[in-house]
């Protein structure tokens, strides 16, 4: 089966084409440094830039790929949650090709392709896991039972992890996204330098809140405004920082993969590509004895290969598929 797959959800690009389970292109365009400007994503700006973008973006998918629109059998795209105007373009373009051609179109749940991102090329070895979904949007802690059998534990009740990373970065004269930056100057940085909350870290449920920590972050350099012009004292917050948020991740994910008797732990999303995150759950699964599949880096951030694959399995398994004028759903949450 050939699937081209769009993903226009918020300030990415991407479009991809994935055959019997295989990536054949992925192909993202990102709006990063458009948005840095501004220190976020400015919504439309980012529906105009998809605009722009995603016809080349799809041929380039195409092209890489050695397939013409003819040997499609199905069009994928994002189908939430995200910005509306944003999720708007790939969707309809892909429903539009979708039409053109006479072929299935299937709508897809951003959340829910992250989850089985860590997956991808080997469906067959899939197990019950915990899975930790860390974005710029969410922090998500999810039972997976097994293939398409899924339920959510807990979320952030507040800020997102990768948002934690991004506005406190912001605080520190970073640019946007700051969690990459921070990632890195967080390697010559001191972890304990700085001591900042764990929020909900002996919270015995699965939520996770991270604007506690990021008001601490404010009132710290409020009242340590010298600190930003030492280039080392810099590094050593950055450390501080992701150290706190990393702990909380790692141990309130492997607290739910103990409590719920699976034997393996995921993760995936923009965060996962953070190295301390990767090393510390790689760790801890190694001291508690949990198998780890962590998403490949070039799956974690945002993009349209995940949700041509997930269209595939949905295919495969025979999931109903959406009428053609279905519409996009921006605040659709993964159960
Ligand atoms: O999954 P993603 O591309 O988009 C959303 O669905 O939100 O995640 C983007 C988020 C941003 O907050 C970005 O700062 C964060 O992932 N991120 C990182 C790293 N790379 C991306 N955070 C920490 N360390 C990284 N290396
Ligand atoms: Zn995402």
């Amino acid at each position: 089966m050939t699937i081209l797959a769009i993903e226009t959800s918020c300030d990415e690009t991407g479009a991809a084409v994935v055959r019997d389970g295989k990536i054949l292109s992925n192909t993202v365009s990102s709006q990063t440094k458009l948005h840095a400007e501004y220190g976020g994503v400015v919504p439309e700006l980012a529906a105009r830039e998809h605009l722009r973008n995603l016809i080349p973006v799809a041929k380039s998918a195409l092209r890489e790929a050695g397939i013409s629109m003819e040997q499609l059998d199905a069009v994928a795209a994002t189908l939430g949650p995200g910005l509306p105007n944003a999720l708007l373009v790939g969707f309809k373009a892909a429903q539009a090709v979708a039409f053109a051609l006479n072929k299935p179109f299937v709508g897809i749940n951003h959340h829910e392709a992250h989850l089985y991102s860590p997956w991808i090329g080997e469906f067959e070895k899939l197990q019950p896991n915990i899975s930790l979904i860390v974005s710029g949007g969410h922090t998500i802690l999810v039972l997976v039972e097994s293939e398409l059998k899924h339920r959510v534990l807990g979320s952030t009740i507040d800020d997102a992890a990768g948002e934690c990373f991004d506005k406190t970065g912001k605080m520190m004269g970073l640019n946007y996204p700051a969690g990459p930056e921070i990632d890195r100057l967080a390697e010559q940085g001191n972890p304990v330098a700085f001591d900042f909350p764990r929020p909900l870290l002996n919270d015995p449920g699965d939520d996770f809140s991270f604007s506690g920590l990021k008001t601490s972050v404010r009132y710290f350099l409020r009242d340590n405004p010298a600190l930003l012009d030492d280039a080392q004292k810099i590094r050593d917050l950055c450390a501080s920082v992701q150290a706190a948020i990393v702990e909380v991740l790692v141990k309130k994910t492997i607290r739910a993969a103990k409590r719920n008797g699976v034997r393996c732990v995921t993760a995936s999303g923009g965060v996962t590509c953070n190295r301390a995150l990767r090393h510390e759950l790689a760790r801890a699964c190694v001291r508690e004895g949990f198998a780890l599949r962590l998403a490949e880096k070039s799956l974690c951030t945002d993009n349209a290969a995940m949700i041509g694959i997930l269209a595939e399995r949905k295919l495969l398994a025979n999931v109903p598929l959406a009428s053609l004028d279905e519409e996009i759903k921006p605040g659709l949450v993964l159960a």
